[in-house]
């Protein structure tokens, strides 16, 4: 079917979790790039972003996926901003099939809302959140095989969603 299977998606999205449960209901192993950055440089997201800052984040970002090459049966919870980089949009291709899940703007906005994310410590998040989202909007449809909302839907049933769509081919 797919050698692996790719999670991309906005902040708050729910990667992570629902690729958690694909991983369990698929028995492939789980992989988050953002825990592999941070393995690799022993240092939190934000305390990599504080103290390096963004580019330096984004090369390791890139070095995470790349060490993904050649890799079957992994489902792989990337960051929302993997996608802005041309490298990693085609890398994401070859590592597998490749799904954003996606969620109205304001469900995001309430899911992300507290949270210590770097790109979202300013004055005005929710207009961090809308500005970032609708420059990215297009990347990660161009990027995906196919586009998953989970507005409404809980992680349980994302991953359920996910996986009947694949199988769908839509
Ligand atoms: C980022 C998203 C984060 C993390 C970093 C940058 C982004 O991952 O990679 O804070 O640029 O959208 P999550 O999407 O898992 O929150």
């Amino acid at each position: 079917m797919f050698q692996n299977l790719v999670l991309i998606g906005f902040m708050g999205s729910g990667k992570s979790s629902v690729g958690r449960l694909l991983a369990s209901l698929t028995g492939f192993g789980f992989v988050d790039t953002d825990a592999l950055v941070a393995q690799a440089a022993g240092l939190s997201i934000p305390e990599i972003f504080r103290e390096y800052g963004e580019e330096h984040f984004r090369d390791r970002e890139s070095d995470a996926l790349r060490s993904l090459l050649g890799r079957r049966g992994l489902v792989v919870a990337t960051g929302g901003g993997i996608v802005l980089r041309e490298e990693n949009r085609k890398l994401l291709r070859e590592i597998g099939a490749v799904v954003w899940l996606d969620a109205r703007m304001d469900v995001l906005f309430e899911r992300v809302k507290h949270s210590k994310r770097p790109l979202l410590q300013t004055d005005e998040p929710r207009r961090t959140v809308e500005a970032l989202y609708r420059s990215r909007e297009a990347l990660y449809a161009g990027a995906s095989d196919l586009r998953v909302d989970s507005s409404a839907l809980s992680h349980k049933q994302a991953a359920r969603e996910v996986l009947a769509r694949l199988r769908k081919g839509k």
